[in-house]
């Protein structure tokens, strides 16, 4: 699996395993399929209450903990600093890791001091608890702000599919190094039976989901879907080692729109 730099020491494999909504023994079973299938990149969260399943998964492949990549993500009301440092080290036990490799802060929440959220993120990476800073669900304003405070930012998580492309977030990002992972790639399914996309498979002979995590993964942004099953754990395997031509690329480019599927509440897209 091709790899990303995010800083100067840590790599993130382009391709993860997306884990949201798989707990115990069925989120045991899919991130141990995943090992075996190839995937090395895991994305995980506080907040899916799966990190004890998915390190019974990695000790039972016999992968080694070098050779995987790990994101979890501080949830949003748990950004003071005293609650971050403490999450972060339960992290660690319920991972059973000494580090992880990518911590986000989940969503943005301007009630918290951002001061607070970067002293605590800063400290963790120096002190080597975590590789690499990012962020999630964070707009333009966002990121600005953080930037400013002298946030680490490596990484942005968005939700990214053809049908909610997020143009000025990609010319944001390039300009500021900073690498963007697509959430719920394939729309959690909604994108799936769109005719374009229906089309193109055909054309290249693979599955649509493939279709959607190659063009991507041509933009180089990381993707990370989740499945329960084999068959859909493989198939999107199966997103690597080929590409869509420029002109389809073009043309899935096209399909745009604001299909926005992740939304709660507290979520602050219009800062
Ligand atoms: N940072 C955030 O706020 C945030 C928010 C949402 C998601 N995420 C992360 O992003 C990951 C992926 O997003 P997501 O879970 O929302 O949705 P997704 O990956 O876009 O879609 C998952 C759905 O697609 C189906 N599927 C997977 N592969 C398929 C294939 N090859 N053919 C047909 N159907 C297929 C799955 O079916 P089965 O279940 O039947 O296998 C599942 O219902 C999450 O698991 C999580 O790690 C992050």
């Amino acid at each position: 699996v091709e790899n990303l730099q995010l800083n100067e020491n840590v790599q993130i494999p382009i391709l993860g395993f997306g884990t949201y909504q798989l707990r115990g023994d069925e989120c045991r079973q899919a991130v141990g399929t995943a090992l075996e299938v190839g995937y090395r990149h895991i994305d995980t969260a506080d907040r899916y209450q799966n990190h004890s399943a998915i390190a019974n998964a990695i000790r039972e492949s016999g992968v080694a903990r070098q050779d995987i990549f790990l994101t979890t993500k501080i949830w949003w009301d748990r950004q003071h600093y005293d609650q971050v440092m403490s999450d972060a080290n339960r992290f660690l036990e319920e991972l059973q890791t000494d580090y992880i490799d990518l911590l986000l802060i989940h969503w943005p929440n301007r009630k918290i001091p951002l001061t607070e959220t970067v002293k605590a993120f800063t400290e963790l990476k120096d002190r080597g608890v975590i590789k690499a800073i990012g962020v999630s669900n964070f707009n333009i304003h966002h990121l600005t702000d953080a930037l400013n405070m002298g946030l680490q930012i490596t990484n942005n998580q968005i939700e990214f599919h053809p049908s909610l492309n997020q143009k000025e977030m990609i010319r944001f990002a390039n300009e500021h190094r900073i690498v963007l992972t697509a959430y719920s790639p394939l729309a959690q399914g909604q994108d799936l039976n769109i005719p374009l996309l229906l089309e193109l498979a055909e054309k290249y002979h693979r599955s649509v989901s493939q279709v959607i995590l190659n063009w991507i993964m041509s933009k180089n942004i990381v993707a990370i879907p989740r499945s329960s099953s084999r068959q859909y754990i493989e198939d999107n395997f199966q997103s690597l080692r080929w590409q869509l031509g420029v002109e389809d690329i073009e043309k899935i480019d096209q399909i745009g729109g604001t299909n926005r599927i992740n939304d709660p509440g507290f979520g602050d897209f219009k800062y």
